[in-house]
């Protein structure tokens, strides 16, 4: 991979433009780099191809757009919202008309077509978006392709002493994958149609175009069926949404390129359709909404005609309200105990010569395809749904991992990944960006490659409510979303974490509240405005990571999400500082960012002194409270470390005392942990390897 820096820039040599307009060529990604920062280098997903060229477009209150060509509705709504956002930054007011002529506009676009009104899958996403001193052109075949140029557009946007303005550029891009998903899980706990609506305005911000809708669990029955009224009306505690709402949502998301892909999860996660349908069930009931978390056995009886007989008429009212051709049946983690219960099933099992329960999902699995086939649907499913002769005409969706794909992708099946994209465990966007659906040095064919289609994020619903989910989602998702559009040779990690701070401040535009929840929370949590230490705080530690913290802190879907673990986030900004500064510290062994260490650990140790005082006063943090103490520790440590580091020496028994002082603040309070342990570890320990008496070679 080749980087286009800035310096080169500057030198405007023909044959330096040639030379970059070769090495730019389709599926090489020309990724920005921190020299052209100010220029096109906060762009997230990285294009396939950015030429930056000297020069600048003026942005003033009189940038108006032209269309040439196609100008369809869809389009004109997208960019008159593109305008309202350039307002918004620029606190310029822009004309409301649009250019008559191409000549005097700021912006020309010209979509060739319109494309289809709901998106479709493999529809041509390319655009390219050419900026001189003159004017910005946006070319692309279809409206679809003029959407996502228009958010490349807006994320070059960027002002300086002269005023706003766009830099001159030329790009050219395409999706490296068609399916660039976000699953939103709006069951476990349900999400009001703003939260809905305000992320697939940030799904559109980072060219995501698959919202997969999770609306069935056994905690809850989220979509409104008319045929069947006692799905939603008995198993959602009235939460749900109404196929009006539906349909308003699916307009929202096409209306910004997004497809919807539904979920009706089956025959396992089941509960909340059997509470009142309990004839559907593999055993007799009665079922009540589910509160807690987990796998649970209320499973669909897949032995009895009338079970094919009831989805036939759901899954075609379903068919009629979501216009994707795909719909996903779910079909993960059924452990069958209903079905080894039943005399019935299992005289059925049998008689049908099945061997085990996999065999009988697989029966299931069929019947409900051919339900779906009749509705001119393609049926997509978990791992699980993956049996040998299911036809492959299904969609293979991997949450178990890369490998299962790639199997799927050798046997001829489609599949999106999503294992590895799992954004409700918490884990650093850094380990999500690396996760690759086909990996540099896959295997696979270049034909069986065609098949791994693309990838979702997913939010999982346990732990999240409208005031908290943004914050998982986001901006951990524009990592992915890049890792899914961009090239598979864009990886450099601090470069991810420094534009996905850019990106994280456009976002709140859309009215994400991803940042600016957690000082609410924080404010509720105190009963004051005074927040500052226990932000400092927060800014260290991070929840515990995969499923712990159901283990350390049971709570059930009814309990509030309004503690101090709801709070905090993945990707503690202030400790991704701290271990930054830590290495590079380590790495130079010079006392250069002694200065700055130490400010962080006496401040460490004020703001921990202060808030064991806080904290103690303050109910809803009594839980978390030894993590104040903790804090104050660290410091002390921190500055003992910097001592002895400095001394080349370091007292005898200090480094085992200090490791086990650490061991016991890494134990996770209130499910939550420094995100900071191992950086100061590392500090005490590079400050107590050598013998008291030897100087280490400290320099400046
Ligand atoms: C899943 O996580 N059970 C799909």
């Amino acid at each position: 991979m080749k980087k286009v820096e800035n310096k080169s820039v500057k030198l405007i040599a023909a044959s330096f433009l040639l030379f970059a307009l070769v090495i730019c060529l389709e599926g090489v990604a020309c990724a920005q780099t921190k020299e052209t920062a100010g220029r096109s280098g906060g762009l997230m997903p990285v294009p396939s191809s950015v030429r930056d060229i000297p020069g600048r477009l003026a942005v003033t209150g009189d940038f108006r757009v032209s269309f040439v060509g196609n100008k369809d509705p869809r389009l004109e709504r997208y960019v008159s919202r593109v305008l309202r956002r350039i307002e918004g930054r620029t606190v310029l007011e822009l004309p409301r008309d649009f250019a008559g002529d191409s000549g005097s506009a700021a912006l020309v676009i010209e979509a060739r077509a319109a494309g289809k009104a709901v998106p479709e899958l493999r529809e041509d996403e390319s655009y390219s978006l050419k900026i001189d001193e003159t004017q910005a052109r946006l070319t692309a075949p279809t409206s679809l392709g003029a959407m996502r140029g228009l958010e490349t557009l807006l994320q070059l946007l960027q002002s300086d002493s002269d005023g706003f303005f766009l830099p001159a550029v030329d790009i050219e891009d395409k999706p490296r994958f068609p399916w660039r998903g976000l699953m939103i899980d709006s069951a476990r706990h349900f999400q009001p149609m703003e939260v809905l609506k305000r992320n697939l305005d940030g799904m559109a911000a980072v060219k995501l175009n698959v919202f997969h809708w999770h609306l069935t669990e056994d905690q809850g029955f989220r979509v409104e069926s008319r045929k069947f009224p006692k799905l939603h009306g008995l198993g959602s505690d009235g939460l749900f949404y109404t196929q009006e709402e539906i349909k308003e949502i699916i307009e929202y998301a096409a209306d910004r390129g997004i497809r919807v892909v539904p979920e009706f999860d089956m025959p396992g996660h089941a509960t909340a359709w059997l509470v009142g349908h309990p004839e559907l069930g593999s055993a007799p009931g009665p079922y009540t909404i589910e509160r807690n978390p987990g796998i649970f056995d209320p499973t669909m009886d897949p032995t009895k005609e009338t079970t094919y007989e009831f989805l036939a008429v759901f899954l075609a009212e379903m068919a009629g309200l979501f216009p994707d051709a795909y719909i996903h049946i779910g079909g993960d983690e059924n452990e069958g105990k209903q079905w080894d219960a039943n005399p019935d099933i299992q005289a059925f099992m049998k008689e049908k010569g099945l061997k085990d329960n996999h065999e009988l999902q697989n029966e299931f699995n069929k019947r409900v395809l051919a339900i779906l086939k009749k509705h001119g649907k393609t049926m997509m499913g978990w791992d699980e749904i993956f049996q040998p002769d299911l036809p492959q005409d299904v969609v293979i969706h991997s949450w178990r991992g890369q490998e299962a794909l790639a199997e799927a992708a050798r046997k001829g099946y489609f599949g999106v990944l999503s294992n590895g994209y799992y954004i409700d465990l918490m884990y650093p966007a850094s380990d999500h960006y690396l996760v690759d659906p086909v990996p540099a040095g896959t295997t696979l064919s270049v034909e069986e490659q065609k098949r791994v289609l693309g990838g979702e994020a997913t939010m999982w619903s346990e732990w999240v409510s409208p005031e908290t989910i943004d914050s998982r989602i986001w901006p951990r998702t524009a990592g992915i979303a890049e890792r899914l559009w961009s090239a598979g040779s864009v990886n450099d990690v601090d470069d991810m974490y420094r534009r996905l701070e850019i990106v994280s401040i456009q976002l709140e535009e859309h009215g994400l509240t991803h940042r600016r929840n957690r000082r609410v929370m924080l404010r509720r949590l105190l009963q004051s405005n005074d927040t500052a230490d226990l932000e400092r705080l927060v800014s260290l530690i991070e929840p515990v990571k995969q499923y712990q913290r159901y283990q350390q802190r049971k709570q059930t879907m009814l309990s509030p999400l309004t503690g101090l673990i709801d709070a905090a986030g993945a990707d503690a900004p202030g400790a991704r500082e701290f271990r930054r500064l830590v290495r590079e510290k380590l790495k130079a062994r010079s006392v250069k960012f002694d200065s700055e260490l130490r400010v962080q650990f006496i401040s460490w140790q004020g703001t921990g002194t202060r808030l064991e005082q806080t904290m103690a006063n303050a109910a809803a943090l009594h839980e978390a409270k030894g993590l104040a103490g903790d804090l104050r520790k660290m410091g002390e440590i921190g500055i003992e470390a910097l001592e002895h580091l400095a001394d080349g020496d370091s007292p005898a028994g200090w480094r085992e005392t200090t490791l086990s002082r650490l061991k016991e603040i890494s134990k996770p309070k209130a499910a939550l942990e420094f995100a900071v342990i191992k950086s100061l570890e590392e500090l005490v320990k590079a400050a107590s390897e050598n013998k008291p008496g030897s100087k280490t070679s400290v320099e400046n």
